[in-house]
């Protein structure tokens, strides 16, 4: 006697509920409940051409498969954990509608092969989603670089003022960032957009089937070439993993900046009320929890990523049930980094800029040492020599408190009597942007170059 189970032939002892619950995926899986009907469709219209059915059954099968369409479209299907998954599901759900001839859907085809399309065409209906929100990110920063060419900043290394920079400088570095963040999404499109329907359960099939066919209805660009490496790739999410961790964490150091620079001590930026929060005692805190939070939440895709490798290490081919652990950190890696984008867009696009605070920090500070060092050495001081004389004017400045541009025209003549009164135009830390020339450099220039060639690409 057999169990009641969909595969339950050659079993005798029906599996406790629990243990049933363990094994089921469809409290999540369910998520890809559109995929499921789209791949389904595909595969019977493919039986009828290829003649594996007769027209009549995969008539009945397309109708009863587009109703469950309509009622997935309104809420009306519920899903049952004895089904186990959101395959099963569906198969039982359309038994219950059409009746036996339902059964005939899975011929020539695997659940192995079938969740494999679903999770295809999942990822592939959501990247172009996740490079769009990143187009409209690149977009709000190229507006506000634009109203930044000439607010001039303190440029960090080891977060020590280094040399003063534009803040349209500093804000175009993440328009890179993001666009490499786009290439690698368009790059895993590649890997995503590979049908592996009909691979079956490991070996292909004995069936006429046809695979161009199920692949064309699915817009898929090709088909897997390989019938086991098609059941049991997963590297196409690994990517997604990795190119969303790469993203978060450029969100992430965006957010650390901005968390540092609305704090009392920076004060370069102000965040707007919507993007902040208050305190339940301190009546004065504007908390940046938005950007704390999209910081926070890199941590759990990095974990998905680490986790999925994790997952597939050892696994032998070609599909082991371990597979099942690919979705919910897929699924939670979508549901975190599109609204992250979203709202971080937002905040950047809102914050205000203390220009003034910005430009205070490079003006009382020794980030025009450089520039003194520069000036030396255009005069023939060899440059060695002269960062060792600007080193101890700065020593002697941070000793007695003053600054590279304190100094008296005599005092510099006694360094070197090259040094002349335009030494103090130099100093400027708007002289030090507006001289950079080089190409990709803080120049007002080049960083209008930039924005440029950035709209450009955007047809922006
Ligand atoms: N729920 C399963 C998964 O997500 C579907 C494939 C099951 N295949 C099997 N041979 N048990 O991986």
């Amino acid at each position: 006697m057999s169990t009641k189970k969909l595969w339950g032939g050659r079993f005798t002892t029906e599996s406790a509920e629990w243990i049933d619950a363990f094994g089921a995926s469809i409290s999540f899986d369910q998520l890809m409940a559109h995929e499921d009907l789209e791949g389904s469709l595909a595969h019977v219209k493919m039986l009828k051409h290829t003649k594996i059915l007769n027209a009549t059954d995969a008539d009945q099968i397309v109708a009863g498969l587009q109703e469950l369409q309509l009622e997935l479209n309104t809420g009306k299907l519920t899903f049952s954990v004895e089904n186990e998954d959101i395959h099963m599901n569906i198969e039982s759900i359309l038994t219950k509608k059409i009746g036996p001839v339902a059964g005939k859907l899975h011929t020539a085809r695997s659940r192995n092969d079938q969740v494999a399309t679903d999770l295809h065409l999942y990822l592939k209906h959501r990247l172009p989603e996740i490079i769009g929100v990143l187009i409209q990110l690149q977009k709000v920063i190229i507006e506000k670089a634009e109203e930044n060419v000439y607010t001039i900043m303190p440029g960090y290394t080891h977060l020590q003022h280094a040399q003063p920079i534009s803040y349209g400088h500093y804000l175009m570095a993440y328009y890179q960032m993001f666009k490499r963040d786009i290439e690698r999404f368009s790059f895993n499109q590649q890997h995503t957009d590979l049908s592996p329907l009909g691979a079956a359960a490991l070996a292909g099939t004995t069936f006429p089937i046809n695979r161009q066919f199920t692949a064309d209805e699915l817009k898929f660009k090709d088909i897997y070439a390989n019938s086991l490496d098609a059941v049991s790739d997963r590297d196409f999410v690994l990517e997604f993993l990795s190119n969303a961790s790469i993203l978060m964490m450029h969100l992430s150091r965006f957010c650390e900046e901005i968390i540092l620079w609305c704090s009392y001590e920076f004060n370069y930026i102000e965040l707007s009320d919507e993007y902040s929060t208050g305190s339940s005692i301190m009546p004065q805190k504007k908390n940046p929890d938005m950007a704390e939070l999209i910081r926070g939440k890199s941590g759990r895709v990095f974990g998905h990523l680490l986790g999925l490798l994790t997952t597939l290490k050892g696994l032998p081919l070609a599909y082991n049930k371990d597979l099942q652990e690919d979705k919910e950190g897929l699924f939670d890696t979508i549901k975190t980094i599109v609204p992250s984008l979203k709202i971080f867009t937002g905040m950047l696009s809102s914050l205000k800029v203390n220009e003034e605070k910005m430009a205070h920090a490079t003006e009382h500070d020794f980030s025009n040492a450089t520039e003194l060092a520069d000036y030396l050495a255009n005069k023939g001081i060899p440059f060695r020599e002269a960062h060792a004389i600007v080193g101890k004017l700065v020593l002697k400045g941070t000793q007695n408190g003053f600054n590279l541009q304190d100094i008296p025209l005599e005092e510099f003549k006694k360094i070197s009597p090259l040094i002349g009164q335009d030494v103090y135009e130099d100093l400027k830390s708007k002289t030090a942007v507006e001289r950079r020339h080089s190409a990709g450099s803080t120049g007002f220039d080049e960083v209008n170059k930039q924005i440029k060639n950035a709209k450009k690409e955007l047809d922006f």
